[in-house]
């Protein structure tokens, strides 16, 4: 990993809730040995504030170009969308950069997901994934040879799925009881629930892939905040996960422990701290 003063120089791909969070994190030293160099995301205006917040000021880009050409980017943190990993991952890694991905629905895309490893194997640098809203996927890598079924059931309340391209039909319905939106391969969710279902995606390639991992998606009015289950079973024995992870104030998408799980992963891999459960 390439260092400046020390530290690892972060280009941060997105602005959003995860993109300032993580963002203020490293600022304010909770990573140590990590600095963000520059910033970058599609809405100009989301760049420049953040840019503002940051202390040093980070360069604010116009473009991915601009990011990677920006001195001692090293890691380039994405926090945008699946689209951005899509447009630009392989671009990132084949510049030598590493690259941290929390929209982990673009890699149910196998072929990309392949293409990216290998980008990464070539050019010697790392895809880091964290494990985000989820628990449990040091265990399910851990038993992947020897899986018979994995589940994930993901229940949300019904407007953390608005402009979902799954939802389309359910915008203008009230819903008033638990309702199933969705149940099937968690290659097909990802694209129905992209900026829902991370955590399909993550599972996915932790275990037994996008085709074979079974995802139930449910709007609930009365749930007590995203809850992810995750039901693993195979000739190891079996395991359950349950999740109630409270949404970010700022956006009801993203769970608060997806945030908290990117910073832990961020210390992890530039402060080389003890890797616990990784
Ligand atoms: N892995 C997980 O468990 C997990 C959990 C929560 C969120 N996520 C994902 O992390 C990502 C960020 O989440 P968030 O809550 O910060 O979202 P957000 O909507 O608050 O912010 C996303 C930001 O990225 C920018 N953006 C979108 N596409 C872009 C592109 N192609 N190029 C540059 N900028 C782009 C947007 O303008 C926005 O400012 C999303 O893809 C989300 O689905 C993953």
């Amino acid at each position: 990993m390439t260092q400046m003063d020390g530290r690892v120089g972060i280009g941060l791909l997105g602005c959003g809730t995860m993109g300032v969070e993580v963002a203020l994190a490293v600022s304010e030293r909770e990573v140590q040995n990590a600095r963000i160099i520059a910033v970058f995301d599609e809405d100009p205006e989301a760049t420049e504030r953040l840019a503002e917040k940051l202390q040093p000021r980070p360069t604010a880009c116009r473009t991915v170009e601009d990011l990677l050409a920006t001195r001692d980017v090293s890691l380039v943190v994405e926090c945008a969308a699946p689209a951005a990993i899509e447009t630009y991952g392989e671009t990132v890694l084949s510049e030598g950069r590493s690259l941290f991905i929390l929209s982990s629905g673009a890699l149910a895309d196998t072929e990309l997901f392949d293409r990216l490893i290998n980008l990464a194997t070539s050019n010697r640098c790392d895809i880091i994934i964290p494990s985000g809203a989820l628990g449990g996927i040091d265990a399910l890598r851990s038993v992947r040879d020897l899986l018979d079924s994995v589940t994930l059931t993901s229940t949300k309340t019904p407007r953390s799925f608005s402009g979902a391209p799954g939802f389309v039909e359910w915008e203008d319905i009230e819903i008033t009881e638990p309702t199933i939106l969705y149940e099937g391969p968690a290659l097909e969710a990802v694209a129905l629930f992209p900026a829902n279902v991370n955590v399909a995606a993550t599972m996915s390639i932790a275990g037994v892939g996008p085709k074979r991992t079974i995802v139930k998606v449910v709007a609930d009015p009365e749930s007590p905040g995203n809850v992810h289950e995750i039901h693993a079973r195979g000739t190891f024995g079996e395991f359950t996960f349950r999740l109630v992870n409270q949404p970010h104030v700022r956006n009801p998408r993203t769970s608060h422990l997806a945030v908290l799980s990117a910073i832990e992963t961020l210390r992890a891999y530039c402060d080389r701290g003890p890797s616990i459960g990784t």
